[in-house]
């Protein structure tokens, strides 16, 4: 069993060289693209191919929530892999659905449950009792606090800080270094310490 990376960017970069410590193969890349033709040492065979995908597993390796939700909504029967870094601290009572990639460094504690297709990012943590939507990337060096719930599809950015007990609506962007105190409404864009919204996020 090999695994195929969907969208040969940077990210993807990260995900191959977990999945190289973890001792998978990794049988090659997709991207929309027909330019890029390898990726690392992979080679890149351009669009997607149920044909070349056989019965092997898939990561979808786009940092883009929508697309990364559209690619995975038209493809929805493929055998979708889960990567975890070994450096990962992920409790035994936390639940990581199929198609997420959590990077080095990052800790995920207690009864935390995190959806479809997310991206948890290098050393980021999330602490006890989460819900993190499907879609969702926590982008490096963010830290949300016990009990907070992240909607489908948001955007938490780098060095983000969120306190105890708080809801994040779906499709949201919270911008670099924010530091989030209140709830924040679905389709929200939100800066600075307090986060403030300054505008909405249209998808
Ligand atoms: C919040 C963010 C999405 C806004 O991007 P944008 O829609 O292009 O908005 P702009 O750059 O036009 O900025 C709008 C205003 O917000 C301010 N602003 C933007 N990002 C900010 C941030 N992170 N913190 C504080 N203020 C910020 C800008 O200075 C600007 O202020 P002004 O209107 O007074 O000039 C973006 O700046 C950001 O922080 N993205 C997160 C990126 C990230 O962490 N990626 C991780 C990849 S792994």
């Amino acid at each position: 069993m090999k695994t195929f990376l969907y969208g040969a960017s940077g990210h993807a970069k990260v995900i191959a060289e977990i999945l190289e410590e973890n001792n998978i193969q990794i049988g090659g890349l997709f991207d929309d693209n027909p330019e890029i033709k390898n990726l690392l040492e992979y080679k890149c065979f351009g669009k997607y191919d149920e044909k070349k995908l056989k019965n092997n597993k898939l990561i979808i390796s786009v940092g883009d929530n929508n697309i990364r939700k559209n690619i995975a909504e038209k493809n929805s029967l493929i055998n979708f892999d889960t990567v975890i870094d070994k450096s990962a601290n992920v409790s035994k009572r936390a639940l990581v659905k199929k198609g997420t990639v959590i990077m080095k460094g990052v800790s995920i504690n207690s009864e935390t449950k995190i959806g479809y297709h997310c991206i948890i990012n290098t050393n980021s943590s999330i602490d006890h009792d989460c819900n993190i939507g499907d879609f969702v990337h926590i982008s490096p060096n963010s830290a949300l606090a016990g009990n907070v719930f992240v909607g489908e599809g948001t955007h938490i950015g780098t060095g983000v800080n969120v306190i105890p007990n708080l809801i994040i609506g779906k499709w949201c962007v919270i911008g670099a270094g924010a530091v989030i105190i209140n709830n924040i409404p679905d389709f929200s864009v939100v800066v600075g310490n307090p986060g403030k919204i300054i505008k909405e996020n249209y998808i």
